[in-house]
Order: structure tokens, then sequence, then C-alpha cells
């Protein structure tokens, strides 16, 4: 069994009932959170870039936590500016690391990275012997094939906002290159430059990939057997 829970923005938690992973933690000064930061329970902490409303309140997080952060060096060096003695797990694209609740993949993203020298990524997070595509902030790109060939997704969670990343169509492209049972939008409707209309993206997305997509609000779950 696997947990899916939107935290809100382009924030979640997996959880197997062993381990429990946070994703891009920005919860203070997010309007969409239902969650403050000194509330969440994690083991592991990945970040996809180091924009604020990504990187958002890790180092903090892992700290309370004694959680372990998933992400390039340059992103470790600005956790570990702000808080001392954090443990990471530095990776870089295309790498690999195994971890006791299965493994974590860096994958590409096209998108500014927002620390110099770093890259934007996205990840494949196996846990309880599925296979959850977190694409980060990206724009579609045909690559995007290559994820869904290499591992069998379980599902996918896609930013749909537009603006900074792909919009409802780039991203209903994306859930058919992915093959992915199931897609969960995120990274929309947190601030009136990124409101989307999910439902139009649902039957869009619907209409041309073979998925089902699931609208969740902030602190809504949905469960893997
Ligand atoms: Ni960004
Ligand atoms: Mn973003």
């Amino acid at each position: 069994m696997v947990n899916y829970t939107y935290l809100g923005h382009a924030c979640f938690m997996l959880d197997d009932g062993n381990s429990k992973i946070l994703v891009d933690p920005y919860l203070t000064g997010n309007p969409k959170a239902l969650i403050a930061a000194d509330k969440v329970k994690c083991d592991y902490i990945l970040i996809s870039h180091a924009h604020g409303d990504h990187l958002g309140d890790a180092p903090e997080i892992a700290k309370k936590n004694d959680a372990q952060i998933v992400a390039i060096p340059e992103i470790l060096a600005i956790c570990e500016d702000r808080v001392r003695g954090l443990k990471g797990i530095p990776m870089n694209l295309g790498g690999t690391v195994k971890l006791p609740f299965g493994f974590v993949r860096m994958t590409l993203a096209f998108h500014s990275s927002g620390v110099a020298g770093g890259v934007a990524c996205g990840f494949v997070i196996n846990i309880g012997g599925k296979n959850f595509y977190y694409a980060g902030d990206t724009a579609l790109f045909s690559d995007m094939k290559s994820i869904g060939q290499r591992d069998k997704l379980t599902a996918a969670i896609l930013p749909i906002g537009d603006n900074y990343t792909m919009g409802i169509d780039d991203a209903a492209i994306a859930a058919q290159m992915l093959n992915v049972p199931y897609v969960f939008p995120i990274h929309y409707d947190t601030w009136e430059i990124i409101s989307q209309d999910v439902n139009e993206f649902k039957s869009r997305a619907e209409e041309i990939a073979r998925t089902e997509v699931e609208i969740l609000q902030p602190g809504e779950s949905w469960e893997f057997e």
C-alpha cells in the first residue's frame, strides 16, 4: 500500500507505512497549504529545484525530523547554509539512489534551477513496488516518453499551471507520452498567474491519453493497493 497525499502547490507526500517521502515542501507562505511546516513528519525530503515554491521549508523540516534530503549538490549547499548539520544524499540527472523504500531516479526537467550552476530535475520514486513520476517544474519534452518506457509508471504528478511550466494542453500530451494510468495535477491556482481550469485539463488528458486524472484538494490522499 502506498498513499499519495497532496499538500498544496507542488508539495506532496508518499508513504508506504514505513517511509514518508516529502517532496518540494513549500508550506510557509503557501496560500494553499493546510499543514504548517513544523507539523510535518517525514523521513526523506526530495527537492526538484531551488525556487522558493519548491525548496520552501526543506532545511527546517529536515532538521526537525532528522530527515535526509535528496537533491543536487548545489541545493544541498543552500540547505546547509540555512541550517547546519543536515543529512544530504547528493545526486544528479540520470542517477539512481537505492533507499530502504525502493529507489529515487533523478530525471530531466526543462526549467531554470534557482541556483547558480544547478539544474532543475524531476524524480521517479519507487516505493512499495510502485513508480511515481514527479515532473517538477518543466516544459513538455519528448523524452518524457522514455521515462514511461524506462519504468512502468503507477502515477504521474504533473504541473498544469502554465506561465512557469507546462499548461493544460502540454500536460495532457505529457500524460499521453508517459503512458501512465493515473495523473495528479499540481502547480496551479496557487496564484492568479497560474490559475487553470483543472476540469478542462482532466477532460483533455482523458480524451487523448489512457489515463485517469484525479483532482485532489490540499490535504486529500489517494491510496494505491
Ligand atoms: Ni520553478
Ligand atoms: Mn514552481
